[in-house]
């Protein structure tokens, strides 16, 4: 059966909104080093980098990042190894993989120029409506619109419409709220200037109207108690006058905590190390780690890594255990040595033994980094 097309999301006042919001934004942007720039690859990095993580988070690593990678030419000729150790801490690698992948196809079928328009973008790996979005009225002044978490709690809030991320048709009514909003914007005349934020540039009204909303759904229009008194449209606010900010967006239903055990051998032998670099295609793909196996509900770590490399379980020593959680996973990793003496056992596929002062500069999967800093110390 045909799809029905969403309904048009009418915003009262769509112009006076956008207007309020742009003139907020005027006075209340922080001045985040990706915003004193308009170009477009450095404003795609930003975007790639802040998806799933906090501005402050994402400072040092796009400095670092813009430094050693500044243009699409530089990124598509540099090594794997590269691109994931400046990376290497900002997890969901999966992004930095895209960026690799499209910067390399950009530089082929494109010979290094970025698309300007929204269809250039979308057709590029891992680029999806909201980042397409994102860049190409950030750095364009396209009337696309943007909806990731923080738009949608804006908005939702707002309007105090229902539902919860997880729901098509509550996602495409916030589209096109969005798009409302920001193509109310358009034939506006953007902010003159941004008084305590001179360095900041913006490439004309779409730009800054949506990063208003990113603005307001980061600093002001928070998950928990948001700051409704300096909110440039609480006044307008429908969950606000109900007092029911908190309901709207409902949280998505999530899928349940999963513990898995982990046990990992650190085995050295004659000043080297044995180390594996993850298959593409898994959680972490192209990170290095120490060999690593998977245990059994209720399976002894040690025992089934003595079985894993064909030894006897006494010649593991435990060197300490790592926790950390990747998306609904609780990971247990119980780390054990295996001295020179244990050569005889069996070499886990596609490891390779690596001299000492060549682990620090290889990206590791972050567990992995505390189990190097773990025999470091
Ligand atoms: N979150 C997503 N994109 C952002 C941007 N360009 N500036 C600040 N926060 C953001």
């Amino acid at each position: 059966m045909a799809r029905v097309p969403p309904r048009k999301t009418a915003i009262p006042r769509a112009a006076d909104v956008a207007a309020i919001l742009m003139e907020w934004f005027a006075r209340a942007a922080r001045d985040l080093p990706w915003r004193r720039t308009l170009d477009p690859y450095a404003i795609w990095v930003s975007e790639a980098m802040l998806q799933q993580t906090q501005v402050a988070t994402v400072i040092p690593y796009w400095n670092r990042w813009m430094a050693e990678l500044p243009d699409v030419r530089s990124l598509a000729h540099a090594p794997a190894d590269k691109v994931l150790k400046l990376w290497e801490g900002l997890g969901y690698y999966r992004r930095a993989r895209h960026l690799h992948a499209a910067a390399r196809q950009i530089v082929e079928a494109r010979d290094g120029s970025l698309p300007s328009d929204l269809e250039g973008w979308l057709a590029l790996p891992g680029i999806g409506r909201y980042t397409a979005g994102a860049i190409v009225s950030i750095a364009f002044n396209h009337p696309a619109p943007i909806l990731d978490g923080n738009v949608m709690r804006v908005l939702s809030r707002l309007l105090a419409l229902p539902g919860d991320a997880g729901q098509r048709a509550f996602r495409d009514s916030l589209w096109s709220a969005a798009d409302r909003l920001v193509a109310a914007a358009s034939d506006m005349d953007p902010p003159h200037a941004l008084p305590h934020a001179p360095l900041v540039r913006l490439s004309g009204p779409c730009s800054a109207l949506n990063q208003s909303l990113m603005e307001l759904g980061a600093t002001t229009c928070t998950p928990a108690s948001p700051h409704c008194h300096a909110c440039p449209v609480s006044e307008r606010c429908r969950a606000r006058k109900t007092r029911r900010t908190a309901d709207f967006p409902r949280p998505a239903p999530r899928p349940p905590v999963a513990h898995r055990t982990m046990a990992a051998v650190l085995w050295q032998s004659s000043g080297r190390w044995l180390v594996l670099r993850r298959a593409e295609g898994t959680v972490n793909g192209g990170l290095w780690e120490f060999p690593t196996v998977e245990c059994n509900a209720g399976e002894d770590p040690r025992a089934s890594l003595a079985a894993w490399l064909g030894i006897d379980a006494a010649r593991l020593s435990p060197a300490g255990t790592v926790r950390h959680a990747i998306t609904r996973y609780r990971i247990e990793q119980h780390l054990f040595r295996l001295a020179d003496a244990a050569i005889d056992a069996t070499m886990p596929p596609g490891a390779e033994w690596k001299p000492w002062k060549d682990l620090p500069s290889l990206p590791w999967t972050s567990a992995h980094r505390r189990a190097l800093q773990l025999i470091t110390t």
